[in-house]
């Protein structure tokens, strides 16, 4: 007792002339790597809980040339530990704004609480690698080394199946550490007569260049497809499809942040049709709020509502908003007066633009007013627009899905 009195005097003494840095450099060493005499305080091992963590949520964006620093190797992902631990905490990462409890998604890229607890107890627990299987501790060293496992993204294939129809995009130059910009282009999917399309899938050439794709037809306006690291299709159920007229041509609206090196980026889209047209054709419902002029001096609040002329089943939801927004709620009212929230997100990262994609078509009856409400924060002043637009993919209900 007294000699920890005499060491917190030494530190006070301390302070003034090294602004506290010394109790924090005590620390980094204690956090060292883990001494065959210590003892573990975990059971969370790196080969079994964490490996399986980063190929599901994380290798996807870091990986080697990727657009962040890669967490494929132990060595990798345990000097960054404390990093990992105070970003998963502070659900920064893997990006994902969706409040979870408001609607379940299929392309949610976030940690469960499951998840969130084993990082959290493996840093804490000095990040053991396997259960005692340590490399050094080979007794013949002529005999071969176990192999080394490691997280490892799965980029190099369709994920749909192979694809009816392959497209190249026009391609696009990224210049190095250039900041965030959107290449638009226009191609002709060579259809001599209309198509029922059921998947959507989007394969770049350069990840580490892009942060998400938007893919609609220029000739109905609607949205068909998306890609974001972590998910980058669309499909449908067998009883849904987009209508494609003969001659349609594909709009992509690619979101690019400048990587290391200047890279040429020329993607390539993958559709799959329907075999038949007995299908319902998807509609889009865009709600749209926005204002020319922002007021940078007070917290603005944009909100948009339409009312259901029949029953829709909802299967996915595309929110587009300027930075600055801080919060995002999708609501529908039912006719019986309760509310149910589809979707609501806080701290929306601007830079990492989704889709919130329903796992299962949530239906809405006749009468049911959609609503969406953005709330802006006061402090972002940028001159161009802002507001919120929303487009909601929907099928009319049948009680066929
Ligand atoms: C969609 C891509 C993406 C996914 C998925 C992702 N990250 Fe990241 N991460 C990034 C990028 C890019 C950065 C660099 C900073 C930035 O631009 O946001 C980053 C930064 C980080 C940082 C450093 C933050 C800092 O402030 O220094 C940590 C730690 C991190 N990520 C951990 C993780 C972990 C752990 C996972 C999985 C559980 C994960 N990330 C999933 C893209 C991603």
């Amino acid at each position: 007792m007294s000699s920890r009195r005499q060491n917190s005097r030494f530190l006070r003494a301390l302070r003034p002339a090294f602004l506290g840095t010394v109790p924090l450099i005590f620390w980094a060493f204690w956090q060292g790597r883990v001494h065959s005499h210590e003892t573990l305080t975990t059971t969370v091992l790196f080969d079994r809980e964490i490996v399986r963590i980063l190929n599901s949520h994380c290798v996807m964006c870091h990986f080697q040339n990727g657009p962040s620093f890669p967490l494929e190797t132990y060595d990798q992902t345990w000097v960054r530990a404390r990093k990992i631990r105070a970003e998963v905490i502070a659900r920064h990462m893997p990006p994902w704004s969706a409040f979870p409890g408001y609607g379940r998604f299929a392309n949610d890229n976030s940690l469960t609480l499951r998840e969130t607890q084993f990082v959290v107890s493996w840093v804490e627990g000095s990040g053991p690698r396997n259960a005692g299987r340590a490399f050094t501790n080979i007794a013949d060293p002529s005999a071969p080394r176990p192999k080394e496992i490691r997280a490892e993204a799965d980029f190099d294939r369709w994920h749909l199946g192979e694809p009816d129809l392959t497209r190249q995009l026009p391609a696009n130059t990224i210049e190095a550490q250039s900041g965030d910009s959107i290449q638009r282009s226009t191609i002709d999917l060579g259809l001599s007569s209309g198509r029922f399309l059921r998947g959507f899938e989007y394969r770049p050439a350069e990840r580490s260049a892009v942060r998400a794709a938007f893919f609609t037809i220029q000739e109905t306006g609607q949205w068909v497809g998306s890609w974001t690291p972590w998910y980058g299709y669309t499909s449908l159920s067998k009883a849904a499809a987009w209508r494609l007229p003969a001659g349609s041509h594909l709009v992509a609206e690619i979101h690019y942040r400048g990587a290391k090196e200047r890279v040429l980026e020329r993607g390539t889209v993958g559709l799959f049709f329907a075999k038949e047209s007995t299908a319902d054709a998807v509609s889009d419902l865009v709600l749209e709020a926005k204002s020319a002029a922002p007021v940078a001096t007070e917290k603005q609040k944009f909100r948009a509502t339409t009312r259901l002329a029949g029953d829709i089943y909802a299967l996915a939801l595309r929110p587009e908003v300027f930075p600055g927004a801080e919060s995002l709620e999708v609501s529908a009212r039912k006719p019986d007066g309760t509310t149910k929230v589809m979707l609501f997100a806080k701290n929306l990262q601007p830079d990492w633009p989704t889709p919130y994609i329903f796992k299962t078509p949530i239906l809405l009856s006749k009468g049911t007013e959609l609503s969406v409400v953005a709330y802006y924060s006061k402090t972002e002043s940028t001159a161009q627009s802002t507001g919120v637009r929303l487009t909601i993919s929907s099928v009319p209900a049948r009680g066929r899905l």
